[in-house]
C-alpha cells in the first residue's frame, strides 16, 4: 500500500485564503486589519528567513506587518521596553520575538513580558495554562502543535478514540500536541502516550500508534517496522543532513531529512507528511490564524 501524503503546502493555501477572505471583511466591516509584529534580535540566517517569510506571509493575507529588526548587542532591558510599547500599541494584535535570543537575554524573561493576549505564538506560561485547560479557555495554541491538528483533521482521520502516540517532549512540540489531542472536543478525544530520550521501549508504544507524531530531531529515527499499517504518521523532524546545488536557483541548500524513514514508511502507513512539505508550512499558516484570533477577541467577533 502507498499512504496518502499529507501536504502542508496544499494546507496553508486553503486556509490562507480563507484567511485572506475574513480579514478583507472584517476591514470593510470594522474598518480595522491584524497588526503582527516581529523582533528579530542579531542576524542568525536561519532566523532571518523564518522572519522574513512569516512578514510576507503576514502581507499576503492583508495584516499590518511590522519587521522590528534589532542589533545583536540590544540590552535587556531595552528589548523588555521595545515589547511593552508593542504591548500598547491597539494596531498591534500579535507580537513574536523571533527565538534563540543571544545569551545575555533571558528568554523566559523576554516571553514572560508579552501580553498574553498578544502572545500569538502561545509561549506565554498563561497561555501554555490555558491550553492544559482546553476548551474555550484556549486562546492561541502553539503554532506547530495547531498546524499538526489542522493536518489531521483537513485529512479526515479519525481522532475520536484512536491511538496517538507522540515521540518527543519538547514545550514547542511534545507536551502541548500530546495536551491538545487528548483534549474534549473536535480533532481530539484521543488517548495519548508520550515516549521520549528515557523511555524503555520506544518501538513497542509506535506500532500501536493509529496516530504517530513524532518530533524527536533524530533523523530516520521511526523505523518502517515501528509503524502500524494504515495508520497516520506526522513527522515534524527538519533534520539538516548535508547540502546540494539547488537546481533552480544554482544556489548552495540544506538536504533536509525527517525524524521518519520516509521511503519505506510511505509503503505501510495510510497517510504521512513528507519532509519538506508536510509540516513545515503549517507552522507560520497558525501563526496568520492566531494573529486574526488576536483581532477577533478583541472585536469580540467569532
Ligand atoms: N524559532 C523557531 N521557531 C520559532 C517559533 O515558532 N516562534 C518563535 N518565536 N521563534 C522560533
Amino acid at each position: 500500500m502507498t499512504a496518502k501524503l499529507i501536504k502542508g503546502t496544499e494546507i496553508r493555501e486553503q486556509i490562507l485564503e480563507e484567511i485572506t477572505a475574513e480579514v478583507a471583511q472584517i476591514k470593510e466591516k470594522h474598518g480595522v486589519v491584524p497588526g503582527l509584529v516581529t523582533i528579530l534580535v542579531g542576524e542568525n540566517p536561519a532566523s532571518v528567513s523564518y522572519v522574513t517569510l512569516k512578514i510576507k506571509t503576514a502581507h499576503r493575507v492583508g495584516f499590518k506587518e511590522i519587521q522590528d529588526n534589532q542589533p545583536e548587542d540590544i540590552s535587556e532591558d531595552q528589548l523588555l521596553a521595545l515589547i511593552d510599547k508593542y504591548n500598547k500599541d491597539d494596531s498591534i494584535h500579535g507580537i513574536l520575538v523571533q527565538l534563540p535570543l543571544p545569551k545575555h537575554i533571558d528568554e523566559k524573561k523576554v516571553i514572560n513580558a508579552i501580553d498574553p493576549d498578544k502572545d500569538v505564538d502561545g509561549f506565554h506560561p498563561v497561555n501554555v495554562g490555558r491550553l492544559m485547560i482546553g476548551g474555550d479557555e484556549v486562546k492561541f495554541p502553539p503554532c506547530t502543535p495547531a498546524g499538526i491538528q489542522e493536518m489531521i483533521v483537513r485529512s479526515g482521520v479519525e481522532t475520536s478514540g484512536a491511538e496517538v502516540v507522540v515521540v518527543g517532549r519538547s514545550n514547542i512540540v511534545g507536551k502541548p500536541i500530546a495536551n491538545m489531542m487528548l483534549q474534549k472536543g473536535p480533532g481530539a478525544n484521543s488517548t495519548v502516550t508520550v515516549v521520549h530520550t528515557r523511555t524503555r521501549d520506544i518501538a513497542y508504544h509506535c506500532k500501536r500508534a493509529d496516530i504517530l507524531i513524532v518530533a524527536a530531531g533524530v533523523p530516520g529515527l521511526v523505523k518502517p517496522e515501528w509503524i502500524k499499517p494504515g495508520s497516520c504518521v506526522i513527522d515534524v523532524g527538519v533534520n539538516r543532513v548535508g547540502e546540494k546545488i539547488s537546481e533552480k536557483t544554482g544556489k548552495k541548500v540544506a538536504i533536509l531529512r525527517g525524524d521518519v524513514d520516509f521511503e519505506a514508511a510511505k509503503e505501510i502507513a495510510g497517510y504521512i507528511t513528507p519532509v519538506p512539505g508536510g509540516v513545515g508550512p503549517m507552522t507560520i499558516t497558525m501563526l496568520m490564524k492566531n494573529t486574526l484570533k488576536s483581532l477577533k477577541f478583541k472585536l469580540g467577533i467569532d
